[in-house]
């Protein structure tokens, strides 16, 4: 979506804070010894108390109000009886729907104690997505996003997921452009003054190659690597980028 008015504006802001509220829930709540399917009841609560509806409930049949991908699981982690524990790392990615503008993020989380090796990958994906930022501005392309992105990632020695990309946001969870974490410099789509998307770096401790499970969502890395994930829902304009879900 391109917003043109302030009320798409204060549309988009709102549900997006909707997004950081729920995310901010799961953090609180996650431990060793819960279950994936206690943080999504967190987040389903939170995103329902709060007068919005968790979006990715129903999207192309998903099952829950969110994806709680753990270690090697890049990203649509289905929520299940699996207990986390300490060591591991929770990725919990949200969308939700809130008079009629959806907003998106995600978060990887520490669970107890973990590996500094994890620790660090985490910082990078964070790293990564504010390195696209830098370049986040109206004028510029899609491909300079994506491949501040991969470099930013691959010189600190990371995998960078493909088959995945960030995406428009605005009424609907994906609309153009796809805005993929890879790429080439002065290329793809210009960004326009008032372009709302979601940018979501995926990196991984080892290569960027991921497969689909026989539960038709999860996504896993092919090496077994750690992965993490970070995601915010921006918009685009002549100046800094204005980054919705913090
Ligand atoms: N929130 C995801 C994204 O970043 C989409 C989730 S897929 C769903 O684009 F099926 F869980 F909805
Ligand atoms: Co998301
Ligand atoms: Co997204």
């Amino acid at each position: 979506m391109i917003v043109k008015n302030d009320k798409d504006r204060e549309g988009m802001r709102a549900a997006s804070r909707v997004v950081k509220a729920a995310l901010d829930a799961a953090e609180a709540y996650i431990r060793p010894g819960v279950t994936t399917l206690d943080i999504d009841a967190v987040v389903e609560e939170t995103i329902r108390k709060l007068g919005a509806i968790p979006s990715e409930k129903g999207f192309h049949g998903y099952p829950n109000a969110s994806c709680v991908s753990v270690n090697d699981v890049v990203v649509h982690g289905i929520p299940s009886l699996q207990v986390v524990k300490s060591g591991d790392i929770v990725s919990v990615d949200i969308t939700a729907l809130l008079n009629g503008y959806q907003g998106d993020a995600a978060r990887t989380f520490a669970v107890g104690e973990v590996s500094e090796a994890d620790m660090k990958l985490i910082k990078a994906a964070e790293n990564a997505f504010y390195a696209g930022m830098e370049y986040a501005k109206a004028g510029n392309r899609v491909g300079d996003i994506s491949s501040a992105i991969q470099l930013y990632s691959e010189i600190n020695g990371y995998g960078v997921v493909r088959a995945l990309t960030g995406h428009g946001i605005g009424r609907q969870m994906h609309e153009p452009p796809e805005v993929p974490n890879f790429g080439k410099k002065h290329t793809g789509p210009t960004l326009k003054n008032g372009l709302c998307i979601a940018v979501e770096p995926m990196i991984t401790r080892g290569d960027w190659r991921v497969y689909c499970a026989s539960d038709k969502w999860t996504i896993k890395t092919s090496d077994g690597s750690n992965a993490a994930h970070y995601e915010n829902t921006v918009i685009i304009t002549d100046g800094a980028p204005e980054i919705l879900t913090l």
